[in-house]
């Protein structure tokens, strides 16, 4: 079995969640070899046995951890390339699900959180796996933004700063390694039907009431939308794409 991605060695973080499940699967099924790191083991591991059981002849391997501190991250970079011989590709879908507050309003504790995770997971990652790349010959890093990393809504407020930081951050990764063959690309969905949302809208019908309206395509996103975006940046269809903001939102930022 061939595919766009055979052989690549990626890892990807948050791969337990919604986008990063659906990324996982379908760079499985294009023939990657795929490993799940996600602070939620069950969920990793469960997404590790559906791929197993999903067509595909890439290695799987699962690991339950938080890499939001340094230590973890380098072990956690080190362990799969080794487990792969290699690694070529990076994926970050982590982020927090910080409530729902005013700057004035909220606790710093949950600012921390959102910039430890939102953001410094991503530069551990992407610091600890860029030697790798490198000596692979090159590779792609994908960092999952958010249209939100462009445009505001109120009580939002460490979502909007850390997800214009990943915008930047992966456009100054991407020239400082655009000579190296690693390319970097941020992608940026719109609302996503995942346990993210009904984390903070309880149910789908009150999701879709309240958020349709914004995306003028008239649907949510479905995580497979995502894992479709994904696909292309990371497939050779993307060799001249580098340092991008790629916007996957049914039009919400076009109006
Ligand atoms: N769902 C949406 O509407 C939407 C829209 C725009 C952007 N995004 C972004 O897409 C990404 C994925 O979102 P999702 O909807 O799949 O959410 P999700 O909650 O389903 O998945 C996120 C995953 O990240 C894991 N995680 C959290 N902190 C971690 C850490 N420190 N280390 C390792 N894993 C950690 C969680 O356990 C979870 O499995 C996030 O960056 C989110 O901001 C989502």
């Amino acid at each position: 079995m061939s595919g766009k991605l055979n052989e690549r060695k990626t890892l990807i973080i948050g791969g337990g969640g919604g986008i990063g499940g659906a990324i996982a699967h379908r760079f499985y099924s294009e023939g990657a070899h795929v490993a799940i790191v996600d602070a939620d083991a069950s969920s990793a591991e469960r997404r590790g046995t559906e791929l197993l059981n999903a067509p595909g002849n890439g290695r799987v391997v699962t690991l339950g951890v938080d890499i939001g501190d340094p230590k973890t991250a380098k072990e956690v970079v080190e362990s799969i390339s080794k487990e792969f011989g290699g690694l070529d590709t990076t994926v970050h879908s982590a982020a927090t699900r910080e409530p729902t507050a005013t700057a004035e309003d909220m606790e710093i504790k949950h600012w921390d959180e959102a910039l430890r995770v939102n953001l410094t997971s991503m530069f551990l990652l992407c610091k600890f796996a860029i030697p790798h790349l490198r000596a692979a010959g090159g590779g792609v890093i994908i960092n999952i933004a958010s249209q939100l990393g462009s445009v505001v809504t109120p009580g939002r407020p460490a979502y909007h700063a850390t997800k214009g930081a990943v915008i930047q951050f992966t456009k100054a990764i991407a020239i400082e390694n655009a000579q190296d063959n690693i390319r970097a690309v941020s992608i940026s969905p719109g609302a996503i039907e995942t346990n993210r949302l009904l984390a903070r809208h309880n149910t789908i019908e009150t999701i879709r009431e309240k958020l349709i309206p914004g995306h003028p395509i008239g649907r949510l996103g479905q995580p497979e939308d995502i894992a479709g975006a994904a696909l292309f940046v990371a497939s050779d269809d993307a060799a001249f794409m580098t340092g991008s903001d790629l916007i996957v939102d049914g039009g919400y930022t076009a109006v």
